[in-house]
């Protein structure tokens, strides 16, 4: 059985807009808008997507703080809004935009509270609390008021205290929102060998494509509430229609090159530039190139996944005109759009 079970689930908003001086007229939103998916236990997956398309929402009925409008909705077998409390004990969640700490307090007291809320046992309580402190490298915060600590700390600090109790399931929203490349990378390795390691199911949001190549061999992309893609991360090539670049340095400078598969998208002096589909061999351009023209030298651009996940952004439908990454641009490690 999936841990985690939606079928045809929907939420709609009723909000309340000022049309004239006097006038308020009712508008309802579809933040999601027929979900169906299942997540198997174990699995890492990223749920990604573009602002207002429905994430957090879904995230926040997983979790039984929402109630679906329509559609079954199941974590663990249990109806997280139906049984809220017991279901609480199975599964962690962190909001990188809000904090589950106590603001006033020390570290400590927040994770003593967790321990009391959730009835961890002592040795299993220390047990957690110590690996987390070391992987997260915690320990000497462990007496500073939450208010007191960075945007970093205080994430890593939210993400130690929804899995003191062991949950089978954790839901991070945008866990590295806002997070220098050092705490993210601490956060994402602490991540994955939480997953690996413990085998806990991950669900992760976020507008960081890195998190979701270094963490999820599977990725669901949504759009006005609507899944739009369910694969590997891979497939989003394939989906997305990208291309790679092949870059080739001729002895001289000659016409655009012209094989079968590819096409130039650009010359400059004896270099040129050709693209072809990722989902193909580079090989048989390459032998046809070198079997007609002086080649000196070539190199292989990969397409970057940012683009690939813009273009779906913007297109809210699957696959769309090609186009492919642009020649020039190398593939970056940095993120893709910048957090809401
Ligand atoms: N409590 C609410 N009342 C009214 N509308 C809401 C409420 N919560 C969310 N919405 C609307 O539902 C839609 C989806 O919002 P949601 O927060 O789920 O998006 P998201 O995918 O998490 O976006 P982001 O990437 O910006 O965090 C948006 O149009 C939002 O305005
Ligand atoms: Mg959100």
């Amino acid at each position: 059985m999936p841990l985690i079970e939606l079928d045809d689930v929907a939420r709609t908003f009723t909000i309340r807009a000022k049309t004239g001086r006097f006038r308020r007229e009712k508008r309802r939103v579809r933040a999601v808008d027929g979900l169906t998916f299942t997540v198997e236990a174990g699995e890492c997956v990223g749920y990604i997507g573009p602002n207002g398309a429905g994430k957090s929402t879904t995230i926040k009925m997983l979790t039984g703080i929402l109630v679906p409008s329509a559609g079954r909705l199941r974590v663990a077998g249990v109806d997280p809004a139906r049984d809220r409390v017991r279901l609480a004990r199975r599964i962690g969640v962190v909001f990188g935009q809000r904090t589950t700490l106590w603001w006033d307090l020390p570290l400590r007291d927040s994770y003593e509270l967790a321990r009391r809320v959730y009835r961890i046992p002592a040795a299993r309580y220390r047990a957690n609390l110590e690996r987390c402190l070391d992987l997260l490298e915690l320990g000497p915060l462990l007496d500073t008021p939450v208010r007191q600590l960075s945007l970093g700390q205080r994430m890593r600090g939210d993400i130690a205290a929804a899995l003191l109790h062991d949950p089978e399931v954790l839901y991070l929203d945008e866990p590295t929102i806002g997070l220098d490349i050092v705490s993210k990378n601490r956060v994402r390795r602490f991540l994955k060998d939480v997953n690996a390691e413990a085998g806990t199911t991950v669900l992760l949001t976020t507008h960081d494509l890195t998190d979701i190549e270094q963490l999820c061999s599977r990725v669901m992309v949504i759009d006005h509430g609507r899944l739009i893609h369910d694969g590997g991360l891979e497939d989003l090539h394939a989906v997305g229609r990208s291309e790679r670049t092949l870059v080739v340095d001729l002895a001289e400078v000659t016409a655009p090159i012209e094989v079968a598969g590819a096409r130039v998208v650009r010359v400059d002096g004896p270099r040129q530039w050709l693209a072809f589909p990722a989902t193909s061999s580079a090989a048989p351009v390459v032998a046809a190139v070198a079997a007609r023209y002086p080649l000196v030298d070539l190199s292989v651009r990969e397409p970057a996944i940012e683009d690939v996940i813009a273009r779906m952004y913007s297109e809210g439908t699957e696959g769309g005109p090609g186009g492919g990454a642009h020649p020039e641009e190398e593939r970056t490690a940095s993120g893709a759009a910048p957090p809401s």
